[in-house]
């Protein structure tokens, strides 16, 4: 798998909410090579200190030049990373880790909470443009309608027909927790592909009801990530069956089939 360190020139930065950024950089060779889940390691500000770099997944990629990336400012690299303008640069290795699988699938419903959407936008694009899946569901969960922001229309306006919000306080569709939006707007009768990214608890709650369905789940984890290379190994998480070697997210994910990984 190819990967890239490109000293990406920012070319926008949206305040979507108080909390929630919109990125988008110049960094073609990532741009050229990303696929829908990948991820890329992000350092927030020009000096050492964050010392390590910070993994956020692609949002999009924009003509094989650009890539936007949609963060939540939490602690100090983010609120870094929100501090930067256009014109400044930042250094990005990338694209790392595997992505979803996606092509010839009957039936796809793409699932995500709060700052898990932000790979489930790419994959929707590229579903949208390399396969015609004869039904594609996606089922967007968040705090409050001001948090998911305009995710439910960017959505739309690539041509996603098929939108279904939750929200914890009820501002904007379900009022409740996305997952329950499954048995709702999942009929039993197609085969169908579900790729989660979101919570711990969201994606238990997912897979659960995959198993019961018989239906194929891929879920995109993230765990804490020092190196994002498989250098460090603080990414291990159990497999399955609790045997063998640890799986490392960075490397042998962020994608994982459901089944792969233990659900603890
Ligand atoms: C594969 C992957 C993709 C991600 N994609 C996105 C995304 O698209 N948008 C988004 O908003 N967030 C995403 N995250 C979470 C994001 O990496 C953390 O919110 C961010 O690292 C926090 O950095 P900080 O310095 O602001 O916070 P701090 O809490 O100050 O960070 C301290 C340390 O903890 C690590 N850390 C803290 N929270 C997380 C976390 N949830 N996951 C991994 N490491 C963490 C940081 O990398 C850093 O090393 C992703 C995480 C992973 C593993
Ligand atoms: S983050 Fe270092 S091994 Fe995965």
């Amino acid at each position: 798998m190819n990967q890239f360190e490109e000293q990406a020139e920012i070319i926008r930065q949206e305040e979507l909410t108080p909390e929630i950024f919109r990125l988008t950089v110049k960094a073609p060779e990532i741009a050229s090579h990303a696929l829908p889940g990948q991820f890329v390691m992000v350092r927030t500000a020009p000096c050492y200190d964050p010392l390590l770099r910070r993994p956020l997944s692609i949002h999009q990629t924009i003509g094989n030049q650009q890539v936007q990336l949609l963060y939540k400012v939490v602690g100090k690299g983010t609120r870094m990373l929100a501090a930067m303008r256009p014109g400044h640069t930042l250094n990005l290795t990338g694209p790392l880790g595997n992505g979803f699988a996606f092509k010839n699938r009957p039936a796809i419903c793409l699932i995500g909470g709060g700052m898990g959407i932000a790979p489930l936008y790419f994959l929707a694009r590229e579903i949208l443009r390399v396969t015609t899946p004869p039904k594609c569901v996606v089922l967007l969960g968040g705090r409050t309608a001001a948090e998911l922001g305009p995710l439910p229309r960017d959505f739309k306006d690539i041509g996603m027909t098929e939108i279904h919000s939750a929200t914890d306080d009820g501002s904007l569709g379900h009022h409740g927790f996305v997952a329950e939006l499954l048995p709702k707007h999942l009929d039993s009768g197609h085969d169908w592909t579900v790729c989660a990214c979101g919570p711990h608890p969201m994606m238990k709650a997912v897979v659960g009801q995959c198993r019961q369905q018989g239906w194929q789940c891929q879920v995109s984890l993230e765990t804490m990530m020092a190196c994002g290379i498989s250098a460090c190994l603080g990414c291990a998480i159990p497999r399955a069956d609790l045997s063998g070697p640890y799986l490392h997210v960075c490397k042998d994910g962020p994608v994982f089939n459901a089944e792969e990984v233990a659900w603890l």
